[in-house]
């Protein structure tokens, strides 16, 4: 047997997250299985090749437990489900968190927000949420906002709330041990929030007398800082209670979790890059214990990219303690579940604190099961062409992960960006399941206005997104309810093919819109490959390849190859600058047309924000098979009161019909027109969705 396996977790490094997890492919018969190694204690692996030529893999922990769980599938999309339904369905994340993210760090002022949101206004590209890094907080202090350039941050808030966008605020672990000026932290100590050394003979002989037991280090603030544990009830009630406070004064809609790693600045240095220089020299420095210098070093000690060389460079000690409040944890053990733990804690607050709503919380570091809580961005990359490719790799990984909410920093984070690769960046961010342009402080600007070519291009990719949302929506609720990917790679859908199996530039929207992103610079056509069966162009419909070909597509610098598998029934809504708008506007179909004539697909809707409960949920299946559409309303018609089907685009139709009837009326000829050279039909009606819709072509 012949296989192929694709690993997808690191080795040699400390990465933002864990995903102790790979996934072998037999190409020879298409059977997939996988393996996760739930652990989380230091690992690394290898990948090799035996003598006979099969791939192996070794893995390596330090610590825990072996608890393998192998997923048998036999395709990949089984072993999809099979492991999101064993670590935690994927969230199921509101509508409006599906639309375009504008963020960055090194906004200086509010004002400077404003200038930026009104480029998109005048640029008209769509945008659903305003996000803000650590620049709003007073000091990089949580739960603060700077009373200078940050005085009106809640008219701000407001204003995008008027705009019907929503705002996302950044909070980082770190707490800083100001506790006279600083509530929060006084509250946090109150409740005996903070991580503790393992043992008071590590406290170290300089621990300030404030601080009790606490493991103090040094992130972002100019003050010490200690770091909440979020395994432990009590610091659960006073996190979200900060956030509830918090609240008060800024009505945020979504919290990004950033460097919950935990990172810390400087661990076993002299000092932290950032340390004040007026300052004699300091660092969080980790006891020289058997955790902390673990008798076998892992690649990250030996090879990795690691300037203490110890395990705890850039984080947290091992010999320190975490509690559910009933039994103890050595970090050394739990280490990898510090993110998932704040990612569960925030998630549950927002619950509380936005009664009914589905909670977005994006976090950098992530465990299997995070996907039930989290959304993830792919963490600080660069503009770099690599770095445009790379994502795409990281995107598909997340969605094996059980993870689809998931996307790279638009344009890049790290460097400046160039006007050709942001526009191309954006062409392949606009079908990111989280779509956000990001940016670093110091970096020139590079939200997709500051160009006019690329506020272009933006405006047309993101219309497209926002025109097919419903469909990314419905994927995302099989996401919910089954464990399905979003996004795939080829070979879930091909996995007999040898040449899909090795595609890694191109991916797909469920199974039914392939996309061939320009990943090169200076690029005006790229290979494209196509699996098995009829291909369509996305717009404006025509075929574009029968597969399995491999075919070289002009790519001129505004466009990104978007293809409509033959088979497919793809819903849409005409696109508008946000969801609040979009979700009003008629609906459409796309019915691509395989070589039998037929299609089908899904399509789900519901308020778009509630927590999801099946009775309040719309859901249709729509066929079309023999000349005639049919769509079935198979769940509450309710939400879909008012909204009406009003264009169907048939492509690969064979000829001009001569009556086209709509639920048993015949259509005016006027309201369909048939483009010969295309194969495109396009019919208009007005059919309300709430009601099952026959349309029959003859
Ligand atoms: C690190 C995060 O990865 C990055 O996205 C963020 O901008 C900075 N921290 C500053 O908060």
């Amino acid at each position: 047997m012949k296989c192929m396996m694709y690993e997808f977790f690191q080795g040699f490094m400390a990465e933002y997250g864990h995903h102790p997890y790979y996934v072998v492919v037999d190409p020879d018969t298409g059977n997939t299985h996988s393996v996760l190694l739930f652990n989380s204690n230091a690992m690394e692996y290898s990948t090799f090749t035996l003598p006979d030529g099969r791939p192996a893999v070794t893995l390596r922990t330090i610590g825990g437990i072996l608890d393998f769980h192998i997923f048998t599938g036999p395709t990949l999309e089984d072993v999809n489900k099979q492991y999101a339904q064993m670590v935690g369905l994927p969230a199921f994340p509101p509508y409006w968190s599906l639309g375009f993210h504008l963020s960055r760090y090194g906004y200086a002022s509010t004002n400077e927000v404003r200038e930026v949101r009104e480029r998109m206004k005048a640029m008209g590209i769509p945008q659903d949420v305003q996000t803000l890094d650590i620049d709003y907080m007073e000091r990089f202090r949580d739960f603060t906002y700077d009373p200078v350039p940050w005085g009106d941050l809640p008219a701000l808030t407001q204003e995008l709330h008027n705009d019907n966008l929503k705002l996302t605020i950044i909070l980082d672990p770190a707490v800083v041990i100001d506790w006279d000026n600083y509530p929060p932290g006084q509250r946090g100590k109150d409740a005996d929030a903070f991580i503790k050394w393992y043992s008071d003979i590590y406290i170290p002989s300089d621990q300030d007398p404030t601080c009790r037991d606490y493991v103090i280090g040094y992130v972002w603030p100019d003050t010490k800082t200690v770091f909440p544990d979020f395994f432990k009830p009590s610091t659960k009630a006073w996190w979200k209670e900060e956030l509830n406070i918090f609240y008060e004064s800024v009505a945020y809609d979504a919290i990004w979790i950033d460097m919950n790693e935990p990172a810390n600045f400087g661990t076993n240095l002299d000092k932290p890059f950032n340390w004040p220089s007026e300052l004699p020299d300091w660092s969080l420095k980790c006891p020289y214990t058997h955790w902390d210098s673990p008798p076998y070093p892992t690649k990250f000690i030996r090879v990795g990219d690691n300037e203490s060389g110890r395990l705890s460079d850039h984080g947290m000690c091992m010999t320190v303690n975490h509690t559910d409040g009933v039994k103890n944890f050595m970090h050394y053990d739990v280490h990898s579940l510090y993110g998932w733990s704040e990612t569960d804690a925030t998630f549950k607050a927002l619950q509380e604190i936005f009664p009914g709503k589905r909670p977005v919380v994006l976090s950098r570091s992530t465990y299997p099961g995070s996907g039930k809580y989290a959304v993830h961005w792919l963490g600080d990359n660069t503009s770099a062409w690599s770095h445009l490719k790379m994502s795409v790799i990281g995107m598909l990984e997340f969605n094996l992960f059980g993870l689809p909410m998931v996307g790279a920093d638009i344009c890049g984070f790290f460097g400046d960006a160039t006007m050709e690769l942001c526009m191309r960046w954006m062409e392949l961010g606009a079908f990111y399941p989280f779509s956000r342009n990001h940016n670093a402080i110091g970096q020139t600007e590079q939200d997709p206005g500051i160009w006019p070519e690329v506020a272009e291009v933006s405006r047309f990719v993101l219309n497209l997104r926002y025109q097919y949302l419903p469909y990314l929506y419905t994927l995302f609720h099989a996401a919910h309810m089954h464990g399905n990917s979003v996004v795939r790679p080829l070979f879930s859908e091909y996995p007999t093919d040898l040449t899909a199996l090795d595609v890694d530039d191109q991916f797909m929207w469920g199974t039914g819109m392939m996309f061939a992103p320009v990943l090169t610079e200076s690029t005006s056509s790229r290979n494209v490959y196509f699996p098995q069966g009829l291909w369509y162009h996305s717009v404006p419909g025509f075929l574009a390849a029968t597969g399995p070909s491999t075919v070289l597509a002009n790519a001129p610098m505004e466009a990104i190859l978007i293809y409509v598998r033959g088979g497919a029934i793809l819903p849409y809504q005409e696109p508008s600058l946000t969801t609040v708008e979009s979700r009003q506007n008629p609906f459409g179909l796309t019915v691509a047309l395989d070589e039998s004539g037929s299609a089908s697909g899904e399509l789900f809707w519901d308020d778009g924000e509630e927590e999801h409960a099946m009775s309040e949920t719309y859901f249709a299946t729509m066929s079309f098979a023999a000349n005639s559409l049919n769509l079935v309303v198979s769940n509450n018609p309710a939400p879909m009161t008012g909204l009406n089907l009003e264009t169907v685009r048939f492509y690969g139709y064979p000829a001009d019909p001569a009556l086209v009837t709509v639920n048993g009326e015949n259509l005016d000829p006027s309201q369909w027109a048939y483009d010969a050279d295309y194969s495109v039909l396009s019919v208009t009606m007005s059919a309300p969705l709430d009601q099952d819709v026959a349309v029959v072509l003859s």
